[in-house]
């Protein structure tokens, strides 16, 4: 589906909500269960998210955010003139607005989300705040391949993929959307990457189990939206929060852990839940430099600068194909 509104042009590719429950069923169903994290982003998980980047113990918006700013003219003038940018998973109002402040040639930003509704309201916000801005927003799964209408006529492309949510990826899937974005852009077009890096557990345990319950909320939202969409009756208070850095594999792991024995019709099927059962909700990998630079260089780019931190908590790749 196609909509034209003035500066914006809306895309939304609808095969996201159509595959959804048979996906969510079937990681039920499996031992153990699983949940992919796609699905925390409802309209209350999305708003739980931008809680979350807001938290003092989520330091990697702050950091991110200061990166950024530090170097805001090196990144405009890599984005250069007549050019697209495009956002998976945008857009973060704070972060793409340094950008847009400052970078002057972006004649269509380009933001692509899983999320319709949480993607809409922050398009609508960045329409009435830069009154030339032209957006071209595409609802999809960016972890399939996405045709960008028209986007071999501009100059330049950039990609954007901050937050760290390349971490959210298996190794092979991220091998497998770099390999995409290559396919995307062209020779001498870059992509802007936010990783965060390995750290002390404590610092990386505090970010995932906030003192305000948050992060908690956010996880639990998973039970409410499995009721929302299979009419189940699953209360929230027979799962906790469970977040915990695995030092060997170097990720974070989320679950929700079944406090009680019980069996739930789900979609049909009986789903039986054991005490102390945990479903894996999300992997949020932390890098190393040299790490995430041979990854890079397998999908066939090049690793064109790497900015971090004063803490080395995070960094930002420029990655040039
Ligand atoms: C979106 N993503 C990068 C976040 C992360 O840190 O992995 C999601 C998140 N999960 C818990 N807190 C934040």
């Amino acid at each position: 589906m196609t909509e034209e509104l003035g500066r914006l042009k809306f895309y939304e590719y609808k095969k996201v909500e159509e595959n959804l429950k048979p996906e969510l069923l079937s990681g039920l169903r499996e031992s153990p269960k699983h949940i992919s994290p796609k699905f925390f982003y409802d309209k209350t998980g999305s708003q739980l998210f931008d809680q979350i980047t807001n938290l003092e113990e989520y330091y990697p918006t702050e950091k991110e955010i200061s990166i950024l700013r530090d170097h805001i003219n090196e990144i405009c003038s890599m984005i250069g003139e007549n050019s697209a940018l495009i956002e998976y998973g945008g857009a973060n109002l704070r972060k793409i607005s340094i950008i847009l402040d400052h970078c002057k040639g972006i004649a269509y930003y380009i933001p692509i989300d899983i999320s319709t509704i949480y993607m809409q309201s922050s398009v609508n916000r960045l329409l009435n705040q830069y009154e030339d801005l032209s957006i071209m927003a595409i609802s999809a799964d960016f972890t399939k391949p996405i045709r960008i209408p028209d986007i071999e006529k501009f100059s330049r492309r950039t990609i954007l993929f901050l937050g760290s949510s390349i971490g959210n990826f298996e190794p092979d899937e991220l091998l497998h959307f770099l390999m995409n974005a290559n396919e995307t852009i062209e020779e001498g077009d870059c992509l802007i990457i936010g990783a965060d890096l390995r750290k002390d557990s404590e610092i990386l345990n505090r970010a995932y189990n906030d003192s305000r319950g948050v992060t908690a909320a956010f996880n639990l939202n998973l039970i409410t939206r499995i009721n929302r969409e299979f009419g189940s009756g699953l209360s929230p208070e027979l799962f906790q929060h469970f977040a915990s850095y695995n030092g060997e594999k170097g990720r974070i792991e989320m679950y929700l852990k079944v406090l009680d024995n019980f069996e739930m019709n789900i979609g049909g099927e009986e789903i039986v839940f054991r005490k102390n059962e945990l479903i894996h909700t999300e992997n949020s990998y932390k890098f190393t430099i040299e790490g995430f630079s041979d990854i890079v260089e397998k999908a066939g780019f090049k690793v064109g600068k790497v900015w971090t931190d004063e803490e080395n908590y995070y960094s930002v790749f420029i990655i040039v194909k």
